[in-house]
């Protein structure tokens, strides 16, 4: 029996994780939650003829407390996306108490759950649950991951278009954060070689267009919002691999954005000393069973990862600062 939650499920990418998540055996129950039209979108989803019962919540009368009751994964989507010209930072201000109100109901309700944060800035909102669930005495950070598979979905794709190969069987880590140069995408690894000759500017392209690909949704929605159905996608294949792995499938590796200790930062290396970071992540019943080192890199991707390092130290901070620095 696995209960699925997703808080923000009315919204763009809500919708379409919440089908993706009805239309999968693998879920027995899924709780809807959001501060609007959740009664809709759980009726229509209802109709699906798979095993799993669909509710909607709202506000008021403890809605938050009655979804995440029984929860053993929480995906948080909520809040507000970008506009053309909007970094993901610009979006804290508004997301920040979001994720803190949500993470706040998560402690006291379903402290156990695993809970996997799609609200942007990740890299910030991720050190946000943290704090709230340190906080409360509950956290632990094998149960705590940043939602960064969008970025593999995207290497995996682009790599797939330049090697014709057929993009799902296309493995690239991609590691760091989740914002611009954070994003660090390890194509050295691809488990689809580019050719040798793809070299100086058309890496250099490739590399941009991985770690600024939202940017490309953002501009072509034109103010209507950024990714929503490849994030979907995204999640959901995050969220089903926790849940796979969860129920005793062994040998499920991701990249996903968690909690570093020292012994981990050590095993990460590249200089890498900071307090999150997305590193591929063997997943096993308790949520993170091991987090795996970079592996060998090449000269440019060991630049890439010192030039994510500032960025990625200036988020965290101030996620943490939210929680807790004096108001
Ligand atoms: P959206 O506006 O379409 O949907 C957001 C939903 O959150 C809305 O339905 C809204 O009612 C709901 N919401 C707002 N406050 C809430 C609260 N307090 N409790 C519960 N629900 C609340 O936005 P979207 O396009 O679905 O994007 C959502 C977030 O995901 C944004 O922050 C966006 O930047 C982020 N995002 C992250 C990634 C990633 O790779 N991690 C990718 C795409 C988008
Ligand atoms: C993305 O990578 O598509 C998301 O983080 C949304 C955005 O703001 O670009």
């Amino acid at each position: 029996m696995v209960k699925a939650v997703v808080l923000g499920a009315a919204g763009g990418i809500g919708q379409p994780l919440s089908l993706l998540l009805k239309a999968s055996p693998l879920v027995s129950a899924l709780a809807l939650y959001d501060i609007v039209n959740t009664p809709g979108v759980a009726a229509d989803l209802s109709h699906i003829a798979t095993p799993s019962k669909t509710e909607g919540f709202l506000p008021p009368d403890d809605g938050l407390a009655k979804a995440l009751t029984g929860a053993d994964v929480v995906v948080i989507p909520a809040g507000v996306p970008r506009k053309p010209g909007m970094t993901r930072d610009d979006l804290f201000k508004i997301n920040a108490g979001i994720v803190r109100d949500l993470a706040t109901g998560i402690a006291k309700t379903c402290p156990k759950a695993f809970v996997l944060v799609i609200s942007n800035p990740v890299n910030s909102t991720v050190p946000i649950v943290a704090e709230v669930l340190k906080k409360h005495s509950v956290f632990d950070p094998k149960r705590l991951f940043g939602v960064t598979t969008l970025d593999v979905v995207r290497a995996s794709t682009f790599v797939g278009e330049i090697t014709k190969t057929d993009p799902q069987q296309v493995v690239i880590p991609v590691v760091g954060g989740h914002s611009g140069v954070t994003i660090v995408p390890l194509l050295s690894q691809s488990s689809a070689p580019l050719p040798s000759s793809f070299a100086g500017a058309e890496l250099d392209a490739l590399i941009h267009r991985i770690q600024f690909g939202g940017d490309e949704v953002v501009k072509a929605k034109d103010g209507a919002g950024s990714a929503t159905l490849s994030m979907a996608y995204a999640g959901a294949e995050f969220a089903l691999k926790v849940i796979r792995a969860a129920k005793g499938e062994k040998g499920i590796i991701a990249p996903t954005y968690v909690y570093l200790d020292d012994a981990a930062k050590s095993l990460v290396g590249n200089g890498v000393d900071v307090d999150f970071f997305s590193t591929n992540v063997e997943l096993g019943p308790d949520g993170v069973k091991e987090i795996k080192s970079l592996g060998s890199l090449t000269d440019k991707e060991k630049a890439l990862v010192a030039a994510a390092i500032p960025e990625l130290k200036t988020n965290i901070e101030k996620g943490v600062a939210f929680i807790n620095a004096p108001k």
